[in-house]
């Protein structure tokens, strides 16, 4: 017989959760829709893929990582004198929460973009995409906060803001990038309903996922506008160096002597994305509780503190090391880069052209840089027609109603010309001209 005590106890039941259980940001159909995308790219290796803002591979070279490290290794040495000690714990230790080449990234965005701000106001983040989660984090205060975004916006600030609980309306883009009287209007209306229009988010340069850039006399405009309203403007440039022609428009932030705009940078296409290195430019002063002034960027630095601590100090290394070899000048040391850019995009609008013609109901825009351009087809460019182009031509692109945030874009799909080379773009775009052709007979 066996003892009472020597029987097993009942064991805990499994848990288990249901969805509605988790954050609301994973109902998101945005985060399903780059799974899909994901998952298409995985099922279709062999397809030409247009749908990534990836940067081209075959500009890397792995033996360079080294020299990068070593070149930074010898600029802590050589010009800022320190031992080998101090070398080890800028390596190997955690380091300061605002980054340790703060110096390198202010000295680099006024060489390149004309942006001039003490080194205490750059925050070295990984990725772009961290800055965009520190800059909500301190700006948005409570739920009558709201983020203006241009639309089609870009699915790191949709979802940045969604994880936050921050909430945001769209303010439609036009071919000059969004007009700043409907963001007037926004924020005017905003305001009658009780709500904060806090910060308005934007790409002025090649935007993701448009192409669509802003000309400078509307730049300047936006500023007066979000001064008068009182709303900041956090400006993402990304692709700022993709010209296809020597022409530069200053960013917002050379422009911006009212201190209304928070600039986020990122090296992923400047350097690699592999290091996970952006940064934010916020020098707007904050007056702390004992009244002394600061800033913002300590703010972020705080809440950067309670979430990656601070940026990888190897990927710090690795991207100083490519600052101090290009003499704090992106611009000039990317020259076979943005070659590369060029050719592509001036490639990719000259093989639509040719397989084109006018009257086949096919249009898109022709951006002056960056990575993106839209196509518009004859029909609903969803995911069922994305998953039949792969399968069928062999050809990927992404849906642009993913990007809208109060529908639209149904009918319109982004290429994206970065990620492959010359011949497999005509290639590609030979293959997405025969998807076309056979979905527009069928629809
Ligand atoms: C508009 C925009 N912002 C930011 C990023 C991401 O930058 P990072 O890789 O530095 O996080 C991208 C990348 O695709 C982008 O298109």
């Amino acid at each position: 017989m066996t003892d009472i005590q020597d029987a097993p106890a009942a064991l805990p039941q499994r848990m288990s959760l249901r969805a509605e259980e988790l954050h609301r940001s994973l109902d998101d159909p945005l985060l399903s829709a780059m799974t899909f995308l994901n998952e298409v790219t995985h099922r279709f290796p062999d397809a030409i893929s247009f749908a990534p803002g990836r940067p081209y591979e075959g500009l890397f070279d792995p033996a360079e990582i080294t020299d990068y490290l070593a070149a930074y290794r010898d600029h802590l040495e050589r010009d800022r004198d320190f031992d080998r000690d101090a070398v080890r714990t800028a390596f190997f230790q955690y380091g300061r929460t605002n980054g340790q080449i703060h110096d390198l990234v202010a000295r680099t965005v006024a060489n390149d973009e004309d942006i001039h701000v003490p080194a205490e106001a750059v925050v070295v983040t990984v990725g772009a995409q961290e800055g965009m989660l520190l800059v909500l984090r301190a700006l948005f205060t409570g739920p009558d906060d709201v983020l203006l975004v241009s639309s089609p916006a870009y699915v790191g600030i949709t979802g940045a803001a969604s994880l936050l609980d921050i909430g945001f309306v769209g303010v439609p883009e036009t071919e000059a990038g969004p007009d700043p009287r409907r963001v007037a209007e926004t924020a005017r209306r905003l305001k009658a309903e009780g709500k904060r229009p806090r910060a308005l988010y934007i790409v002025p340069d090649f935007a993701n996922p448009s192409g669509t850039s802003m000309p400078v006399d509307r730049r300047r405009e936006l500023i007066e506008v979000a001064a008068a309203e009182g709303c900041y403007v956090i400006e993402d440039n990304p692709y700022g160096l993709f010209t296809t022609e020597d022409v530069l428009t200053p960013t917002l932030k050379s422009l911006d002597t009212a201190g209304v705009v928070i600039y986020i940078g990122s090296f992923a296409k400047s350097c690699f994305p592999g290091a996970r290195v952006g940064y934010v430019l916020a020098d707007q002063d904050v007056v702390t509780r004992d009244g002394h002034t600061e800033p913002l960027a300590e703010s972020l630095a705080k809440i950067k503190s309670m979430t990656t601590v601070n940026t990888s100090a190897l990927s710090q290394a690795a991207i100083g090391g490519m600052l101090v070899r290009s003499g704090c000048a992106l611009r000039a040391a990317n020259r076979d880069t943005i070659a590369f850019y060029r050719n592509n995009m001036k490639l990719m609008l000259a093989e639509l052209s040719q397989h084109f013609p006018p009257g086949s109901g096919v249009r898109w825009n022709s951006p002056t840089g960056g990575f993106f351009v839209v196509v518009t087809v004859p029909f609903v460019a969803d995911d069922a027609a994305l998953e039949r182009s792969a399968r069928e031509f062999g050809v990927l692109w992404t849906p642009m109603s993913t990007f809208y945030l109060d529908g639209g874009g149904l009918d319109q799909l982004r290429l994206s010309c970065s990620y492959v080379e010359p011949e497999r773009l005509r290639e590609g775009v030979r293959r997405f001209a025969g998807f076309v052709a056979a979905h527009t007979a069928r629809e």
